[in-house]
């Protein structure tokens, strides 16, 4: 069985933690497919205060996080994990809107590796030389600004735990939704078969499984061209 580790390096593993407890990334944990372990950088600052963050030389608005509690937690999180699984090598992902941006083809990928280390930063950001030193590859979620790495965090590994084999508990899942094709997703209906005068197109209604499929295709091709056209174009 592929088994992936996860550890979040975070200001605040208590928003991170309640999103996987439940389903299809809590089930994963739960099964033993997904081991996952949030570290708080505070637990690496050394003066009395346990700062974490400081002012930006040069002046401006905001905090910055500081080298020393991230390096020393990426560290602890590296030996641990070293003494564990010695070879295993650390994929490690810095959230930020500055970074290549998320795709379904990158969470893939994603899901292959054996071992995630994922920065979450908050405030203005992370001290210029954890990005470089740290080795990490920045992503970033979307264009447009969340107040912290955790929001980002908890989209980017719910991605990638729902594809790893096993996840879903049925294999189809992943390949008939959105984006697996680079279309988006036909209509649902479940019962009842009529609510508030409105009905279940009949042709789902019919059993004839293969007039069924061609309508499911033609909707998947006519939501994408009146959404998302960019998707059709194939530049994503
Ligand atoms: N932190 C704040 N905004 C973000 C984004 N769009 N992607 C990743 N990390 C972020």
């Amino acid at each position: 069985m592929c088994h992936m580790r996860i550890d979040v390096l975070t200001l605040f593993p208590e928003a991170i933690e309640p999103f996987f407890a439940v389903s299809i990334a809590g089930r994963a944990i739960e099964s033993g497919l997904v081991t996952m372990s949030c570290v708080n950088f505070r637990d690496f600052a050394t003066d009395k205060h346990r700062s974490v963050d400081d002012r930006p030389f040069g002046g401006g608005p905001g905090m910055v996080l500081m080298c020393g509690p991230v390096f020393d937690a990426l560290a602890h999180v590296e030996g641990q994990v070293k003494r564990q699984a010695p070879g295993t090598v650390p994929t490690k992902i810095m959230l930020t809107p500055q970074g290549e941006p998320l795709t379904q083809s990158l969470l893939s990928e994603l899901s292959t590796h054996p071992w995630l280390v994922v920065l979450c930063g908050h405030y203005e950001g992370f001290d210029e030389r954890i990005r470089q030193g740290a080795g990490v590859r920045e992503i970033s979620i979307g264009d447009y600004v969340v107040s912290g790495g955790e929001a980002a965090a908890v989209v980017l590994l719910d991605g990638v735990i729902r594809l790893l084999p096993g996840a879903l508990g049925h294999g189809q899942g992943t390949v008939e939704e959105s984006f697996a094709d680079g279309l988006l997703e036909y209509p649902q209906y479940t019962r009842p078969r009529e609510y508030g005068g409105m009905t279940v197109p009949e042709v789902l209604l019919s059993g004839n499984h293969a007039e069924i499929a061609a309508w499911r295709l033609a909707q998947m091709r006519e939501r994408t061209a009146k959404h998302r056209p960019d998707l059709l174009l194939g530049d994503e």
